[in-house]
């Protein structure tokens, strides 16, 4: 299958989650690139005036992943205004992660992903898959829980 992994990134924990995603999915025989969404004039927080520079193309993918970390309690502005411009996730499937800092539960995270999740059916998606990377403790033991279950998903 030809996936992309869309994500956001800003301090490289979002970016580096992708990074072993493409690995494992290669493995698996998937054709898998990386693209970045960026915002014209950097990367930095924050909610208004947000464009994207160059937004990644989305219909030469059968599966996406789309990636992105929580800011302010939500969904990073520059995520939900790429996802809010595609035009069509028709018949794809889609699955969603974000990665965040704070350990304690209503910090974001499910808010997150149902904000992406929201944006990505509107759009006719079919989200196959969600998960939450809170980047604290062992972190590698839970990427590699994320890239098993999202590489099942991708071999359906
Ligand atoms: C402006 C800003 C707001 C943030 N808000 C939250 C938050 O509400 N909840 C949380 O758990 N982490 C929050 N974080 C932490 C990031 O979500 C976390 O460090 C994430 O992994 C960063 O991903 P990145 O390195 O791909 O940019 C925030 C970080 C920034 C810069």
């Amino acid at each position: 299958m030809k996936i992309g992994i869309i994500v956001h990134s800003q301090t490289n924990n979002t970016y580096s989650v992708a990074v072993k995603l493409q690995k494992k999915l290669q493995k698996d025989g998937n054709e898998v690139n990386i693209k970045t969404v960026d915002m014209v004039g950097g990367n930095k927080p924050q909610s208004e005036d947000i464009q994207i520079e160059n937004p990644p193309d989305v219909t030469v993918y059968d599966g996406l992943i789309f990636g992105s970390p929580v800011h302010a309690f939500s969904l990073a502005p520059a995520m939900k205004i790429y996802l809010e411009q595609i035009p069509s996730l028709h018949d794809k499937k889609v699955a969603l992660y974000v990665t965040k800092a704070l350990p304690l539960k209503f910090t974001g995270g499910t808010r997150a992903i149902g904000q992406m999740e929201k944006i990505c059916q509107s759009k006719g998606g079919n989200i196959m898959g969600t998960d939450i990377v809170v980047w604290r403790g062992d972190i590698d033991k839970k990427i590699n829980e994320l890239t098993q279950k999202f590489s099942l998903i991708f071999e359906l």
